[in-house]
């Protein structure tokens, strides 16, 4: 039986496998908190009702030791998950040498360097349930609407999103490269389908160690025929609408586990507010207020309270380092003070960085020109604003990739989109209307260098039955990055690929 299965059973006697998390021992009990995948549940395993050779085995047990226990499933409150086993039968599958994650605090680069272990920690196995169940949403959410799944090429011959983040590799006599974006091929399978959507890793050779840049991610990128950017900015509020509600309802232990505020994200099953490029940049230059609300002076306002916190957490910190340096201070006195401190210490280091980060971003929103593509940091300040994710659109054609159309109205600017996510998140989907003038194709691939030859199929698209249509790209590592709050995106996959690392 699986350990999610606890609550159908209570009272029942059941056999469950699944590795040691945690051991504790009392006197004539021990105590396993038990994973098995499913879940985790603390297992008793009393010395009066268990035969002696399977106690003695018990207190032997090393963390992530593999078991097979027979007991009865009884209901504790206050237990994780609300169940708990009375163990009366423990077989042991294997003792696992010294483990090398402790429930203390690592470093980065060490998590990373054991992240084929690190996965079976609680809170990462929360995010990749989370992230299971975002896949899961985002393809109900399509075939629901009738859109074919289809599988673009890995291998290809032409960039799609520009030639300089490219990974180059051997194609027997010729050079191809790992695919930027499915969305070219999405585009000729939507006059095939009318409506189609990929699913699969797309890579970028970006020499980026940022919270929000990997080499090798997962996009997912709808392409519709007949479809304007209106409507694709329709579709996509719809889409994220959906897949926010089917995990809010199916992750709430999960969310609980990670500590996600998830009234954050219930806000965001709304409409989104809708910038035009031009209204973004006076928003970020402090030209333009949002509910009130100016994006330098909210900034400059934050600086100030960032660092009247610094101060307080400081003063804490040095009053609780006092008290447990006292002669005579109770053990558990102590250790409850010196949590404190490692908690407010954390603390202390994210002041700090925001801190560093503000006066950086004020600056750079000043001096941010109008023309230009939006930074990281642009980003942030204009999202701080809002609670719900926006959607930015009608931006400089220069910014954006050659196959973006024109606007009629104003041929300076492309119909396309970017939604930014609250909370400091910035771009997780971008997207727009293709452009159906071959002639401003043709002129696009020559202005992006782009070789000719690799293009005329894509050209015969506009060749026979070209029709106005529409997609966008959702990173999914993005998003599962924001839904989840976390730090770096790097925690929002499985075995995550970024600048330099290859391993594990
Ligand atoms: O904005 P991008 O470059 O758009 C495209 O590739 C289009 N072909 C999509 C389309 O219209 N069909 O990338 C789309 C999304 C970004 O918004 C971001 O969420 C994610 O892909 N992304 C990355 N995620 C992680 N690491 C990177 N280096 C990323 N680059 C883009
Ligand atoms: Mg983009």
């Amino acid at each position: 039986m699986q350990i999610k299965e606890f609550s159908k059973n209570e009272g029942k006697e059941i056999t469950v496998q699944g590795w040691v998390a945690n051991k504790r021992e009392g006197k004539t009990l021990v105590f396993l908190v038990l994973r098995d995948g499913s879940g985790f549940a603390q297992c008793v395993i009393n010395e009066d009702s268990i035969e002696a050779g399977a106690y003695a085995d018990a207190k032997k047990l090393t963390a992530e030791s593999a078991v097979e226990l027979k007991g009865t499933v009884v209901k504790d409150e206050k237990q994780v998950g609300g169940y708990e086993l009375q163990v009366s039968r423990l077989q042991v599958i294997s003792i696992a040498e010294e483990y090398p994650i402790s429930p203390k605090e690592h470093g980065d680069s060490f998590l990373a360097d054991h992240r084929h272990l690190w996965l079976r920690s609680k809170r990462q196995w929360a995010i990749m349930r989370i992230r299971n169940e975002i896949i899961h949403a985002i393809h109900n959410f399509f075939q629901s609407e009738g859109f074919v799944q289809m599988d673009a090429p890995i291998f290809t011959g032409n960039a799609c999103e520009g030639t300089s983040d490219l990974f180059e590799t051997e194609y027997f006599d010729k050079t191809a490269y790992l695919t930027q974006s499915g969305q070219l091929y999405g585009e000729a399978m939507a006059m095939a389908m009318g409506k189609i959507y990929t699913f699969g890793p797309t890579f970028r050779a970006e020499k980026s160690r940022t919270r929000r840049h990997l080499t090798e991610f997962w996009m997912m990128e709808p392409e519709m025929a007949f479809y304007d950017n209106e409507q694709n900015m329709d579709l996509i509020e719809k889409m994220l609408n959906s897949v926010l509600s089917d995990v809010l309802e199916k992750c709430q232990s999960e969310f609980e586990i990670i500590e996600r505020d998830t009234e954050m994200l219930k806000k965001s099953v709304v409409k989104f507010p809708r910038l035009t490029y031009d209204e973004a940049v006076a928003i970020l230059k402090g030209e333009q207020d949002v509910d009130g609300k100016n994006a330098i002076r909210t900034l400059e306002a934050d600086l100030g309270k960032v660092k009247v916190n610094m101060e307080r957490v400081s003063a804490e910190i040095a009053e609780r380092e006092e008290k447990i340096a006292q002669p005579g201070i109770k053990k558990g006195e102590r250790n409850f003070n010196q949590n404190k401190i490692d908690q407010l210490k954390n603390a202390l280091k994210d002041l700090e960085e925001d801190q560093r980060n503000i006066p950086n971003w004020i600056e750079s929103a000043e001096k941010f020109e109008y023309g230009n593509d939006f930074g990281g940091s642009d980003e942030t300040v204009i999202t701080r604003l809002f609670d719900v994710p926006v959607m930015v659109y009608n931006w400089p054609h220069k910014v954006k990739a050659f196959y973006m159309k024109r606007d009629d109205a104003n041929p300076e600017l492309a119909k396309g989109v970017d939604v930014l996510a609250p909370e400091g998140y910035g771009e997780i989907i971008g997207g727009g209307e293709r452009e159906t003038n071959k002639d401003l194709l043709i002129e696009k691939i020559k202005e992006h260098k782009l070789p000719m030859s690799e293009f005329e199929w894509y050209l015969d698209l506009r060749r026979y039955g070209s029709v106005p249509h529409a997609g966008f790209g959702v990173g999914l590592e993005r998003l599962v990055c924001w839904i989840c709050k976390l730090p770096h995106v790097r925690e929002s996959v499985p075995f995550p690929r970024w600048y330099g690392r290859l391993l594990p």
